[in-house]
């Protein structure tokens, strides 16, 4: 059970973070834009933090809902790529160009991804939106656009799409990818290394790969694909189903990983990288994952207590791992996603823990999740054995936790 005051906390804080992060204008050539900074440091646009950020205002203002997703689509280019980063109030910072994912300063997006749970988002929004009810059908045009991007872009012939940096993933610093990276990766000095290849590259993805640049099959990625073209599906795109289904079973085939029972990311070597990180854990979000490989995700490794179920689950990775730290690391460059709890991961794993029948154990991370942020307000993330708020607050991201706690009454 959920203490009401607990509810009301998490509604409260929602909302405060949602409404204090809302910024909206019009660009100097006449583009209207309306979304969710997450956090002063993060002035731009974020597209899986906006995803998220729409899933959670459809609660509290659908209208909100819908414009923050609407800018998203506002930014998407004639070939359909819509970036990682937006940036909306105007050129790239000078100071912060040089880590950028850009090739000019006037660029308005990145030329970079992450997940791509715009489908999924879109539906949850319409789902709320019945004073607008053109909404549905609205989004299926742009969103298949965008993936049709990911297919001639970055996927090969069974549809996985490759990331060709690891922030891409949304996880920037995920430990799952230091094997390949070495020193190269995230948050240390050569990872500009990684970023001057791919921008003298265009950032495209097959010349990086000819090039024997980094590149990885990351499961949170091909899970929002196919929880995306699934939700297509279900708003009226005829090839939808299809295509989330042929998603999953290619990862069922290609990063399942029978020892362990994850689903491992893929490295550039064709080989499997073994850290476990929440991310192995994302296809639970998925209606057609196999049973079999759900009941061994959820019972060996999101409900171990060696593992992810600590005392304010989920931990970004798995507290069994060497690279695994409850705290906050890195000083000038922050290395994120190396065991504090983030809250974009509570949605679907509590739904895959419904999906599973475990809805006391999705009732009681919904319990906790309500306990953390009464005790820490909504932070960028936490650390996951002490409840502690780390990195920047108030958080608007960690909003969505508020959505994932609606859904176990
Ligand atoms: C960090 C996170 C990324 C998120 C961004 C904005 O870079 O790793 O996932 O989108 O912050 O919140």
């Amino acid at each position: 059970m959920i203490p009401d005051a607990d509810r009301e906390a998490l509604r409260t804080a929602a909302r405060t973070a949602l409404e204090g992060g809302w910024r909206e204008g019009t660009t100097p050539d006449g583009v209207r834009y309306a979304y969710t900074r997450p956090a002063p440091r993060y002035p731009d646009q974020f597209f899986w933090d906006s995803c998220l950020h729409a899933v959670a205002w459809s609660r509290i203002d659908p209208s909100r809902a819908r414009a923050e997703l609407r800018s998203l689509v506002a930014a998407q280019r004639p070939d359909g790529l819509i970036g990682h980063t937006i940036f909306w109030n105007g050129r790239v910072r000078a100071m912060r160009a040089p880590i950028y994912n850009v090739l000019e300063r006037g660029d308005r997006a990145t030329w970079t991804i992450q997940p791509p749970l715009l489908g999924w988002a879109w539906e949850q929004v319409a789902a709320r939106s019945s004073d607008d009810p053109g909404f549905a059908a609205e989004g299926l045009a742009p969103v298949a656009a965008l993936h049709g991007w990911l297919e001639r872009e970055r996927a090969g012939p069974d549809g996985l799409v490759g990331i060709l940096q690891p922030d891409e993933s949304g996880m920037d610093a995920s430990p799952a990818y230091d094997g390949p990276l070495g020193l190269r990766a995230h948050g240390r000095l050569g990872f500009m290394r990684v970023l001057w290849f791919n921008r003298r590259r265009g950032y495209r993805y097959r010349e990086v790969v000819a090039d024997g640049g980094f590149h990885a099959i990351d499961p949170l990625v091909n899970t929002a694909l196919a929880m995306s073209w699934a939700a297509l599906g279900r708003l009226g795109h005829p090839d939808g189903a299809r295509r989330a289904a042929a998603i999953t079973a290619a990862m069922v085939d290609r990063l399942h990983d029978p020892a362990t029972g994850l689903l491992l990311p893929e490295g550039p070597d064709g080989r499997p990288l073994r850290v476990s990180t929440w991310a192995s854990l994302a296809p639970l979000a998925l209606d057609d994952l196999p049973a079999e490989i759900g009941r061994r995700l959820v019972d060996e490794h999101l409900l171990n207590p060696a593992r992810y179920w600590l005392p304010y689950p989920v931990p970004s990775t798995a507290a069994d791992e060497g690279a695994f730290r409850p705290g906050s690391l890195g000083r000038v460059l922050p290395r994120y996603w190396r065991g504090p709890t983030w809250l974009f991961a509570t949605l679907p794993l509590l739904e895959g823990l419904l999906r599973a029948g475990r809805a006391d154990a999705a009732r009681e991370l919904a319990a906790r999740t309500a306990r953390l942020v009464t005790r820490s307000g909504l932070r960028e993330y936490y650390n996951p054995y002490t409840g502690e708020g780390l990195g920047a607050g108030p958080f608007a991201t960690s909003a969505i936790a508020f959505d994932a706690v609606e859904r176990v009454r």
